[in-house]
């Protein structure tokens, strides 16, 4: 029962990028309590961040198919890269996407997903708390299945 968890570009800066934005926590601080939920929930984690979009897609076609779901933090991917959205799409796995901030109330830019239409549902504004939302939500639905 292994979960991806897959963040794009920049989001290896947290801690210092935009902390009124994002927050002080680090990536490896944020990763560590996701792990800490997955040991309260009985499941593998597997992270995964690149600041390559290719690295991110070829990540999803190799691990995503044999997974339990995946939660993925796109970063700016969100906003454009259909070939994301491609790779998401192919999936048959429930992907959770995840933002730190809430972009609905960010510049316009930030307000399209081209992403969301490919994923499961989205869950953004509620801090490092979300992917911890995320896993929550990934773990009782595939138990209810
Ligand atoms: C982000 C929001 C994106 O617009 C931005 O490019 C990021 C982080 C978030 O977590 O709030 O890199 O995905």
């Amino acid at each position: 029962m292994t979960y991806l968890v897959v963040n794009g570009p920049n989001l290896n800066a947290l801690g210092h990028r935009d902390p009124a934005i994002y927050g002080t926590l680090t990536l490896e601080d944020i990763q560590d309590r996701i792990t800490r939920k997955g040991k309260e929930l009985g499941v593998e984690l597997s992270f995964f961040q690149s600041n390559s979009e290719g690295a991110i897609i070829d990540h999803l076609q190799q691990n995503g198919p044999s997974c339990e779901g995946v939660i993925i933090n796109p970063g700016a991917l969100t906003h454009y890269s259909i070939a994301l959205r491609d790779a998401l799409a192919d999936l048959s796995v429930p992907i959770i996407e995840v933002h730190l901030s809430n972009i609905h109330a960010r510049e316009a830019f930030r307000r399209r997903s081209v992403t969301a239409g490919a994923v499961s549902g989205q869950i953004a504004g509620l801090g490092w708390r979300g992917y911890l939302a995320a896993l929550e939500y990934l773990v009782e639905e595939s138990s209810n299945n």
